[in-house]
């Protein structure tokens, strides 16, 4: 039997999951947006049953799985609905732009037994995948000190940019909620909750928006006494991506212009790299639904949980919030000082 799938919002993010979903065989396809232009324009491009413009009167009871793909100050209510009429719901990022009713959503959810997943999509990247499965393993023991760098031109990536949610924080625009929230995201999957952060982040170079551009952050962590620093800006002439985690018996780096793991355990010696894993964007996320349909078919949490989503999102808050105050802000109470590798094992482990 197919799955009647919907996708609400069918702009940048969510033509890319409309031109995935078509091509996935046993996936029915319905589309909604508002700009009806638009579905008419992808409703001649790729295999779709039906067409809605207007959200609230779509009967939401006939479909298994609703995509969210709007813009973040929509998430809340849109998965709410969707729930309510028992459909399964993948989300795009943010969750959201506040906490309101978003322990409600964790408890429909629980209440309708559904699955309810935030579509990170580092989550389901191999390279990514794989270097966490190093740092929870033990291989480059306690990490201590994280550092992720990272630099793109966004105006080359989204020549509207100006026109779009990201000119607009409260629809979820700026470094912080569109583009940070990725790293915190994969931080938090890989060392655990971050305990507190301190935040710099300005409007510096990108014409036309005034929201933030530039980002540099220090935050420490719930589960251990490592130290992590974050630096991203969304102007630079070249895509540039690198994460590195240390630990107490090597290096583990990340570099995403190839997706190449390399891990450095002897002193004084060079990085062993992994073979490039970088596929086609297409592809991350073809994995993303597979992940997704899975978790649904197993009835097992996906990937990314609305609990994961939510500790995000009070990291990005925090860090809004640090901004303001210039200083630093608590996201999460610290309970314990001394952590074991086998206390910071069992954590991530739980977490997979
Ligand atoms: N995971 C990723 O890699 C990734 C990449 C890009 C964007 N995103 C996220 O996806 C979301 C959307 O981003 P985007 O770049 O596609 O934005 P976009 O502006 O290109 O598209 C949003 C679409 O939603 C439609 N829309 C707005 N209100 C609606 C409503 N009430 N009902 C139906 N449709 C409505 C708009 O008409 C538009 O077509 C954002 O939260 C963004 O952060 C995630």
């Amino acid at each position: 039997m197919k799955r009647k799938v919907l996708v609400v919002g069918c702009g940048g993010i969510g033509e890319r999951h409309i031109r995935v979903l078509s091509g996935i065989s046993d996936v029915e396809l319905s589309i909604c947006d508002i700009n009806v232009d638009l579905l008419n324009r992808l409703k001649n491009t790729y295999k779709i049953s039906d067409i809605y413009n207007i959200w609230s009167s779509i009967e939401l009871e006939q479909f298994d799985t609703v995509v969210i793909s709007t813009p973040a100050h929509l998430h809340v209510s849109m998965i709410n609905n969707a729930l309510q009429a028992n459909c399964h719901v993948l989300c795009e990022k943010p969750l959201a732009l506040s906490l309101e009713g978003i322990q409600k959503l964790i408890a429909l959810s629980h209440e309708k037994n559904k699955t309810v997943g935030v579509a990170y999509i580092y989550r389901s990247m191999p390279a990514l995948n794989l270097l966490r499965e190093k740092i929870i393993s033990g291989e480059i023991g306690y990490v201590k000190s994280v550092s992720f760098v990272v630099g793109s031109d966004y105006p080359f990536y989204r020549p509207d940019y100006k026109e779009i949610y990201y000119n607009d924080l409260s629809k979820g625009g700026g470094a912080l909620h569109d583009a940070v929230s990725h790293m915190i995201n994969y931080i938090e999957w890989c060392v655990g909750p971050i305990e507190s952060i301190y935040c710099m982040a300005r409007h510096l170079v990108l014409p036309g928006v005034d929201v933030e551009d530039t980002v540099s952050s220090i935050m420490t962590f719930e589960n251990s006494d490592a130290i992590g620093t974050l630096a991203l800006n969304q102007f630079q002439r070249t895509y540039g991506i690198m994460f590195d985690f240390v630990g107490t018996e090597g290096v583990l780096k990340f570099d995403g212009t190839t997706h190449s793991i390399g891990i450095c355990k002897e002193p004084h010696r060079e990085y062993v790299w992994s073979p490039k894993m970088s596929l086609d964007r297409d592809d991350y996320h073809r994995m993303q639904f597979e992940n997704f349909f899975r978790a649904v078919d197993n009835h097992e949490p996906f990937i990314c949980t609305l609990e994961e989503a939510e500790t995000t999102l009070k990291t990005i808050l925090a860090a809004h919030e640090s901004v303001k105050l210039n200083r630093p802000v608590e996201v999460f109470k610290k309970h314990f000082h001394a952590p074991t590798l086998n206390t910071v094992k069992s954590f991530q482990l739980n977490k997979v």
